[in-house]
């Protein structure tokens, strides 16, 4: 099938992310905690598709969701105002501190590009802050020293900004201001020498959705983005209703000024929105400005106001999916179980590398987690380069053939539908890897 591909898509893959050498595992079906792959093999899927599916593969209260509205409704796309888009609107309000008005978008990538755009029209200034390391979509503007070289990089309290693909304009990059995540004194230093042009700072809160920012270093930042008039945008894609249904906001308490989301608020379907305050949220309201798209319309307030649009945008289908996931997260007790079995992964797998002699330490929130092979503080892109990620790729290269599926070097996202059995094969499959490699290496 990889051969095929190969022929008529380039790489054989339709996104980066997807390709593991020396190719990559085609799919075929996906039940509750598992996938099967065109040959037969069965999985335990920790990938989740990169954390989106809390709920599993194929869950019967989204599936009904869906099919519902499609009935009920007698098509997937009305393309017109709908009611489910004020529905998870309100949903959004309720759960996370920061949102008080929505916008949507089809993927977390658009979300983040939106949110940016509406901070720049907001503050009038056209640069942005990113901390290094942290992934907001593959764009020009944040396309910048996600994963960069370290001959490239510079030093690490005065990151310099290295662009992640060939073809961003040297304009995007000299915009884009990189800092050093967890590192509040030579952060704050940078954003104040740069204050009358720095529009916003986005990160993720829990960087690459398991290293915690520290909870002083978030305060901090919220208090000197505030004192500097910068934007402070959370990048929840990734931690959206995976470190509790409000978010990383709720967990550290701080309220961003804007919030994009994507990922789990999709139940399995692409989505994205953006979040924030009445204010900032307002600067995207038509009523503000023009209707591009529409000949002859009244252009006199082009200037004032963020143009966003979408043939998709709040796509019924999608937003269906979306309800019927956070209903079911929100019965009571089912996140505390979901943290509870993730929980038990990571200490069982914690003790299973000590009796086998390896550094190991599981670092995380929530429901998603990583292995990292150090004993070493974890606290940012510097620290993890650091980790010797030989031993964990032979690793998983080795669970990837015993049914435990999560691409080479990624975290493990957990879902409601993981079962004690999942957890203890997992680990089986994991004690059985360690003593291959062992033995292979030896
Ligand atoms: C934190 C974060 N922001 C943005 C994105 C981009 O989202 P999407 O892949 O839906 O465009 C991702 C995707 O992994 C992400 O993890």
């Amino acid at each position: 099938m990889y051969e095929r591909a190969k022929e008529v898509i380039p790489g054989g893959v339709t996104a980066h992310i997807k390709h593991i050498a020396p190719h990559p595992i085609v799919m075929e079906k996906g039940n509750g905690s598992r996938l099967y792959d065109v040959d037969g093999n069965e999985y335990i899927d920790y990938l989740l598709s990169y954390g989106s599916l809390i709920l599993g593969h194929g869950h019967e209260h989204v599936q009904n969701a869906v099919i519902n509205q499609m009935q009920e409704h007698g098509t997937t796309i009305f393309g017109t105002p709908h009611q489910l888009e004020i529905t998870m609107a309100e949903k959004l309000i309720e759960l996370y501190p920061g949102i008080e008005m929505v916008r949507y978008t089809n993927s977390g990538l658009e979300a983040t590009l939106l949110a940016i755009r509406t901070a720049m029209a907001y503050t009038g200034k056209t640069k942005l802050a990113k901390f290094e390391g942290h992934y907001h979509g593959g764009y020009d503007q944040v396309l910048v020293s996600v994963n960069p070289d370290l001959n490239q990089a510079g030093m690490e309290e005065q990151p310099k900004s290295v662009p992640e693909s060939n073809g961003i304009p040297d304009y995007y990059v000299e915009n884009t201001i990189v800092l050093p995540f967890n590192e509040l004194d030579a952060s704050s230093e940078i954003l104040k020498k740069h204050a009358d042009e720095i529009s916003c700072l986005i990160l993720e809160p829990v960087q690459g959705g398991f290293i915690p920012g520290d909870q002083e270093f978030i305060k901090g930042i919220r208090q000197i983005t505030s004192e500097l008039g910068i934007l402070l945008i959370f990048d929840e894609v990734k931690t959206g209703f995976r470190l509790g249904l409000g978010g990383a906001q709720e967990v550290y308490g701080i309220k961003p000024d804007i919030t994009a989301l994507g990922k789990v608020l999709g139940g399995g379907f692409p989505v994205g929105a953006i979040g924030g305050k009445r204010d900032i949220m307002m600067t995207t309201s038509v009523n503000e400005g023009r209707d591009v798209l529409t000949a002859g319309a009244d252009n006199s307030n082009a200037k004032k106001s963020v143009f966003h649009s979408g043939t998709y945008n709040g796509h019924p289908t999608v937003l269906s999916a979306g309800l019927a996931t956070i209903d079911l997260l929100e019965k009571p007790g089912t996140m505390k179980e979901l943290f509870d079995k993730t929980n038990l992964l990571r200490t069982k797998l914690e003790e299973l590398y000590r009796n086998h002699g390896i550094s190991m330490k599981t670092v995380g929130m929530g429901s998603i987690f990583n292995i990292i092979l150090s004993e070493e503080p974890i606290d940012n892109f510097r620290d993890m380069s650091k980790v010797n990620s030989e031993l964990r790729k032979e690793i998983d290269y080795e669970l990837l053939t015993l049914g435990v599926y999560t691409k080479p070097l990624n975290r493990y996202s957990m879902s409601v539908v993981h079962t004690n059995q999942d957890i203890e094969e997992t680990v089986a499959a994991h004690d059985q890897a360690i003593q291959h490699v062992l033995k292979k290496r030896n």
